[in-house]
């Protein structure tokens, strides 16, 4: 029985300075890689999808499955809906039964907005008992329904300060320079800003677009104070290069394949984020 609230499972990562991933999962391939990645190096881990990838695995079915592999883990799981940007979207996360969600307002046209809407999320939410993860700034490196491209804009440290007791947010997803998906260039990441908006708020610091980033940025972003780690994009170009060194194989024998690869890549993530040995 090992499935905890993603807050529990941070505030031990915060305490003791190491970093804790989050990883998307669609299928129960992917899950039973994240849990068995986990479970091989005693590591705490946070699983869940996102508004995003509903067309791959509705929130209904997935989450049932999700759950009942963290209850059986011998690690502790929590597992949590990433990137809403939807009220009504956020709203059918809550009534599936996450233990956490993310609402993403940083694609709104201004920031007040953001504030509005993340602190009337986190209101609901909280009623109902379960804590929010909002962004400020804009990761960026997703595009919306429309195609546009979201916009790179960092945190302001100050503003991470307002922003979180404004909202009551109970994670903050911070912008220093990476961004979801491949990079086209190696990221800059703005760690003396890490630093400040640390020393500015309190709550657990996210870091998106945890794939791409080389070994020395996870160090220096989990010293300057990240606590969770999103990785979605290496995972799934591990799964796709072990399929594409069988092409001989069945479709059921793929998903094996992928799984053991994509296994295999979330546990060099975990180690990297100094979370082995940390269940
Ligand atoms: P990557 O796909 O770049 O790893 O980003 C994942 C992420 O941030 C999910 O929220």
């Amino acid at each position: 029985m090992a499935l905890y609230k993603m807050a529990e499972i941070l505030k031990d990562a915060q305490q003791k300075h190491y970093g804790v991933g989050y990883f998307n999962a669609v299928n129960m391939e992917m899950t039973r890689a994240c849990i068995g990645a986990a479970e091989a190096c005693s590591s705490p881990i946070i699983i869940g999808t996102a508004e995003a990838l509903l067309p791959y695995g509705a929130f209904e079915w997935l989450l049932p499955l999700m759950l009942r592999q963290a209850e059986a883990a011998r690690v502790p799981v929590a597992v949590h809906l990433d990137h809403t940007y939807h009220f009504d979207t956020l709203m059918r996360g809550l009534r599936a039964g996450f233990g956490s969600v993310m609402y993403d307002g940083s694609r709104l046209p201004d920031h007040r907005e953001n504030v509005r809407v993340s602190s009337e999320i986190v209101r609901i939410a909280h009623a109902m008992g379960v804590d929010v993860e909002c962004e400020l700034g804009s990761v960026g490196g997703l595009s919306d329904e429309q195609g546009r491209a979201d916009a790179v804009i960092y945190t302001d440290p100050e503003d991470a300060k307002r922003f979180v007791d404004e909202t009551g947010a109970d994670f903050l997803a911070v912008s220093i320079g990476t961004q979801h998906g491949v990079y086209k260039a190696p990221p800059k990441l703005d760690i003396p800003r890490l630093r400040a908006i640390r020393g500015t708020v309190d709550v657990p610091l996210v870091l998106h677009g945890g794939s791409g980033l080389s070994d020395d940025d996870f160090r220096e972003t989990v010293a300057g104070g990240i606590s969770k780690i999103n990785v979605f994009t290496d995972i799934v170009l591990a799964a796709q290069n072990a399929i594409a060194q069988h092409p001989q194989a069945g479709y059921t024998d793929l998903n094996l394949y992928a799984e053991t690869a994509m296994r295999e890549a979330t546990e060099k993530k975990l180690r990297l984020f100094g979370s082995a040995g940390m269940a």
